[in-house]
């Protein structure tokens, strides 16, 4: 059964490292990068930092967003569209300037795509790298859309999305043969060099994926599993990976 309480703390605890990390690269007058991911399990940490933008002064002026991932072809407007998820979760709420948010864009036609993928990363990089990451996770291990046999040195690029994902994200576009085949998303790599990594994953149905990641082998068939070679990643939970 999914704990509240638990999701609940785990969305402050992390919001609260949030907040002492913009502090402090505010008082060095630098910015602080935030990776960011969509999905369900994230929104209570985003709404704990609106919180926080309401109640506690927190100013968002000195960050900059890299999304995680993007459907290919749909509207930023459509409804299961990240752009649309991540201003109706957060951006929409905040002081973040416009131009301090990257999310992969739906639309780039095939002939600019490698370039784009390539500007993605060098934005990344330009920037300073990214500072704190937050991840979900799907049921067959993805990572953003990491799919299975994406490789731990994956940088940005296009990729086929996995029929367990678009079996997951079916009933949100009304049925599995209207989720977009493809989708934009940062590569393991780019995902690997971020400085500080929080992995959220609440539910039975992520049990069995994060046992995998965190205890199992090292394979491109569960890209979480590449977060072994990272040494600061946090796994926040509501179950106990000990148990069956
Ligand atoms: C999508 C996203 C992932 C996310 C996953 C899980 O596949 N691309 O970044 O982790 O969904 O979503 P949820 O949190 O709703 O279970």
């Amino acid at each position: 059964m999914i704990s509240q309480d638990t999701i609940d703390n785990h969305a402050k605890l992390i919001a609260f490292q949030i907040f002492t990390a913009i502090e402090q690269k505010k008082q060095n007058n630098e910015h602080l990068v935030l990776g960011l991911a969509t999905g369900s399990t994230p929104i209570p940490l985003y709404q704990e930092l609106i919180r926080l933008h309401q109640e506690a002064n927190l100013s968002f002026e000195n960050v900059y967003t890299f999304n995680l991932d993007e459907y290919c072809g749909l509207s930023e407007n459509h409804s299961e569209s990240y752009h649309y998820f991540m201003h109706k979760h957060l951006f929409d709420h905040i002081d973040i300037p416009t131009k301090n948010i990257f999310i992969p864009s739906s639309k780039v036609e095939p002939v600019f795509l490698k370039d784009y993928c390539v500007g993605y990363e060098k934005h990344i990089q330009e920037l300073g790298g990214i500072d704190i990451q937050i991840l979900g996770i799907g049921r067959n291990g993805h990572i953003g859309f990491n799919e299975p046999g994406s490789s731990g040195v994956s940088i940005t690029r296009k990729i086929e999305l996995h029929h367990i994902t678009k079996r997951d994200a079916a009933s949100a576009f009304g049925g599995f043969d209207f989720v977009p085949t493809h989708a934009i998303t940062m590569g393991m790599k780019t995902i690997l060099s971020a400085k500080q990594i929080y992995l959220m994953a609440f539910g039975e149905n992520k049990k069995q994926a994060i046992k995998q990641a965190i205890l199992g082998d090292i394979t491109d068939e569960l890209p979480a599993s590449f977060l072994q070679h990272h040494n600061n990643v946090s796994y926040c939970v509501d179950f106990n990976i000990n148990t069956k």
